[in-house]
């Protein structure tokens, strides 16, 4: 929480995204009996799933476990998650018909599992261990329903954005009113902060990014609750790390295919930054990781504002002993480094 707010801490905070996911075999024996919509849909299931992850590996926040695409399902998709294409949306969006035909959605109602879930975390955590909750961005959301699942090229969003831009922004008008209070309904639940995933924003330019993605996102960051620090997120966004800073957040996450001291000074150093080794690192040995996280916390350079994390999620392959090997490092060099 200091670190949000870009005060001196002992040692740099840590956490990582996906920390809790199937590399850790405590989530996959959980998976085994429940399948992964299922888990997102049982509250005390999340919890323990979020709070044994943060206690295994010894990160300095807990994340709300629970999925980016739920929102989705009270705007009319039908969501699935299958083996190996990923999640796949049915009822995607083709016109501007079709999203006026899309509901207004009123989380207290259709994602009250996920509130709730935000409370037993918040109970089952440590008193003062902060909890991140989170949603996607509007464009990430946007791209989803757009494509019908996960996407390469983003060929039908981009195409859909040049060619119908007002059903392009009542698209994502419409997502951001209902991601703002699903991000404060979290809060109230229990949330310290709140995360915006903006995963496939990479795609565009900054000029596009500027004209399409940012005035909406820009609203949701301001419609969350005033002194909630919020984590703006999103990966291959180094080209326009200006504009995409613009949007707001306390914290701007950063991806690790941009040296952190660079895009700090992009970014501002009024702000804090997230980020930004890469998830590939964490696959061993450990003496790299050691040489990688050095490398990290002298480009952070003991700046107050530096939270720990990987450019993105933790891959499925990651050994859980590196995992626990890098929250380690992470404090203890840090902690070095500040009392010298
Ligand atoms: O530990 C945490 O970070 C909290 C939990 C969390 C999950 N998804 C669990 C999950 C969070 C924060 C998310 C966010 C999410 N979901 C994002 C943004 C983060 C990012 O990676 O950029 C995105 C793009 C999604 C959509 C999504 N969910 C995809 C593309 C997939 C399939 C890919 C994969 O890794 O299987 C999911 C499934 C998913 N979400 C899993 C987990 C643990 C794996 C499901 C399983 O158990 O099989």
């Amino acid at each position: 929480m200091k670190a949000c707010r870009r005060e001196q801490t002992a040692f740099t905070p840590v956490w990582l995204m996906r920390q809790a996911g199937r590399y850790m075999k405590e989530y996959r024996d959980i998976r085994a009996k429940v399948s992964f919509l299922d888990l997102c849909k049982d509250p005390e299931l999340c919890a323990e799933v979020a709070v044994t992850a943060q206690q295994r590996i010894g990160a300095d926040a807990a994340i709300l476990f629970s999925d980016l695409l739920l929102i989705l399902e009270p705007l009319g998709f039908k969501l699935e998650y299958t083996e190996h294409k990923g999640p796949v949306i049915n009822g995607r969006v083709a016109s501007g018909d079709d999203v006026v035909r899309l509901p207004e959605v009123d989380p207290n109602e259709s994602l009250s599992f996920v509130f709730e879930a935000v409370q037993k975390t918040r109970k089952a955590l440590r008193p003062g261990m902060p909890l991140i909750g989170f949603s996607g961005a509007p464009f990430t959301l946007a791209a989803y329903v757009l494509e019908g699942g996960s996407s390469r090229v983003f060929d039908k969003t981009k195409k859909f954005m040049r060619e119908e831009p007002l059903a392009w922004h009542a698209l994502l008008d419409k997502i951001g009113r209902a991601v703002i209070p699903y991000l404060n309904g979290q809060i109230r639940a229990g949330a310290d902060v709140v995360q915006l995933f903006d995963s496939w924003v990479g795609c565009l330019s900054g000029e596009e990014y500027r004209e399409y993605v940012l005035p909406h996102t820009r609203k949701v960051i301001e419609g969350i609750r005033k002194g909630v620090p919020v984590i703006h997120f999103g990966t291959g966004t180094g080209p326009f790390l200006k504009e995409f800073s613009e949007a707001g957040g306390d914290v701007c996450g950063v991806d690790h295919r941009w040296p952190l001291d660079q895009a700090w000074r992009v970014i501002g150093h009024d702000r804090a930054v997230q980020g930004n080794l890469d998830p590939e690192i964490l696959l061993g040995p450990v003496p790299q990781m050691r040489e990688q996280v050095k490398k990290l916390l002298d480009l952070a350079a003991r700046r107050p504002g530096h939270i720990f994390n990987l450019g993105h999620g933790v891959l499925p392959s990651t050994p859980v002993d590196n995992v626990i090997a890098l929250i380690d490092l992470v404090h203890e060099m840090s902690a070095s480094r500040q009392s010298l």
